[in-house]
């Protein structure tokens, strides 16, 4: 095939040959991932290095495109879509999202306005809602999709302040004001980092932010937040949101939604959920009650490009005060007015082109059903306890967390060693483990301690891939001596 003029890109005819050869490629890949390491064997500026410093003044072949894809690009890759990647949060891009993402390229819509793709924005609402009832939220949950969940928390944290509507900040803003009290947000010191990068963004800076402790189950102290609350405002500090988290990053803990939105409610603060991993397992029968209280919550997020098989990026933002977050956000210059009435989804947030996601989030609730989605979840759960049991079994290891989902965070720890030499080993066996780059897994600090993480999301993961990465931890863990401790 030769290559074709910059004018055309490409012909009909050699679209559809290489995109034969693309879905081809990503079949064989999907059909069997085990073929190749999880982690690359690269160091910083390897793949750099390895491509040429401009762009080429004239096309080039889709032949020799591909081959530098095969040769010098895919082996620099972390695999995030492969049954052995156990770290962070394990996601899917399962097989009916990927072709909803060719649907979403191919046609290029964006639904910023209803009138600049009805039925993109249409989907959307259609989508968001199936996914908002099959987690049990109420009805006048409204959704909206957004590429990531600290892209959604700084929508639901910017509609909070609005919320605070005395403050006129959408008028005034916050610079230069000497009538607007320090601002605070609240958040557990399990929550995620978002939460911290949004009052970055919004203007309180990191004195705006309060974290609450966590209990011994990660969850937060609703004491401890309900005495922050009321020493705050007795010092004068205007408390504006609150984040509760269901399923917390380094845990997945859930903290009690229900009592926060006592607090919550008692001052009239906003309550933002963070669901970002946890919010799918809402449909099974067993975990409804993670989500109890968040009926009562003004904004929740939860991302179907976590746990729920959808490729990045999908995340949607609920909230019952729809009109709050437009006040946040909506401004309509003369060039996108329009004279239908409908609802444009660019008034929800700050981007204006929106990506048209929620296709492959239909395609993916279709082609599983409410009910494949569960049986993959409660399958993702069972092989986590399994996973538990085995540690638990062992003397010289230990569960670190209570698991809740399908997240195990656990520690080596033969006896005789002090703390700080506990950590160490760890550390040296999590980087052991990741040399090998057959598995990928991540660690966090729990209470202070060195905790490695098992994340199982992928729905190519089988208990043979745990059970095998599970002899490889014990063996590689007995192997270290403390001389790997440097
Ligand atoms: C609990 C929680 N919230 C928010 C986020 C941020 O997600 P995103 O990458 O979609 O911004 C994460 C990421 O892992 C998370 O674990």
């Amino acid at each position: 095939m030769t290559a074709t003029t910059a004018s055309d890109g490409m012909s009909p005819e050699e679209f559809r040959e290489y995109g034969h050869r693309l879905i081809d490629w990503a079949a064989d890949y999907l059909s069997d991932p085990r073929r190749f390491p999880v982690l690359p064997d690269v160091a910083p500026g390897d793949v750099r290095a390895a491509l040429p410093t401009h762009a080429p003044e004239e096309p080039e072949a889709m032949d020799d495109i591909l081959r530098d894809f095969e040769r010098i690009v895919f082996p620099g890759l972390t695999l995030w879509n492969h049954p052995r990647f156990l770290a962070y949060f394990s996601i899917t891009g399962s097989a009916p999202g990927i072709l909803g993402e060719l649907i979403a390229a191919t046609l290029n819509v964006n639904a910023m306005l209803w009138a600049t793709s009805p039925a993109a924005t249409e989907l959307e609402e259609v989508a968001t809602g199936w996914l908002r009832d099959a987690i049990g939220l109420p009805a006048t949950f409204e959704g909206v999709i957004n590429d990531t969940a600290s892209s959604s928390t700084l929508y639901a944290l910017a509609a909070a302040r609005e919320y605070a509507h005395d403050l006129r900040i959408r008028e005034e803003g916050l610079a230069g004001r000497s009538d607007v009290p320090r601002l605070r947000i609240y958040c557990s010191e399990e929550a995620h980092s978002s939460v911290d990068k949004a009052a970055l963004t919004l203007g309180l800076g990191r004195a705006g932010i309060r974290h609450i402790p966590a209990d011994d189950r990660f969850r937060m102290d609703v004491s401890a937040l309900d005495a922050a609350v009321r020493q705050d405002l007795a010092d004068g500090v205007r408390p504006i949101a609150v984040v509760g988290t269901v399923g917390t990053t380094s845990t997945t803990s859930v903290d009690p939604i229900a009592e926060i939105a006592d607090v919550c409610d008692e001052h009239d603060i906003w309550l933002h959920v963070d669901a970002a991993y946890a919010g799918p397992a809402a449909m099974l029968d067993e975990k409804k009650w993670i989500l109890n209280g968040c009926d009562r919550a003004h904004s929740l997020v939860t991302n179907p490009h976590k746990w729920l098989f959808t490729p990045a990026d999908c995340s949607v933002l609920y909230t019952r005060l729809p009109e709050v977050l437009k006040q946040a956000f909506s401004l309509v210059p003369e060039y996108l007015t329009t004279t239908t009435e409908a609802r444009n989804l660019m008034d929800y947030g700050n981007a204006l082109g929106r990506r048209f996601r929620a296709i492959k989030l239909w395609f993916v609730l279709r082609r599983f059903g409410l009910e494949g989605i569960r049986r993959a979840l409660r399958e993702h759960i069972r092989i986590a306890e399994r996973v538990e049991e085995w540690i638990r079994a062992e003397p010289d290891f230990e569960v670190l967390a209570p698991r809740e989902f399908s997240v195990v965070a656990f520690r080596y720890r033969p006896a005789g060693l002090d703390e700080e030499s506990v950590d160490r080993l760890n550390a040296a066996l999590l980087r052991r483990i990741n040399e090998d780059r057959t598995f990928y897994l991540s660690h966090t600090r729990l209470k202070g301690q060195y905790a490695i993480r098992i994340a199982i999301g992928n729905l190519m993961t089988r208990e043979d891939d745990l059970a095998e990465l599970w002899s490889r931890l014990k063996t590689t863990a007995r192997s270290l001596g403390l001389g790997d401790l440097e």
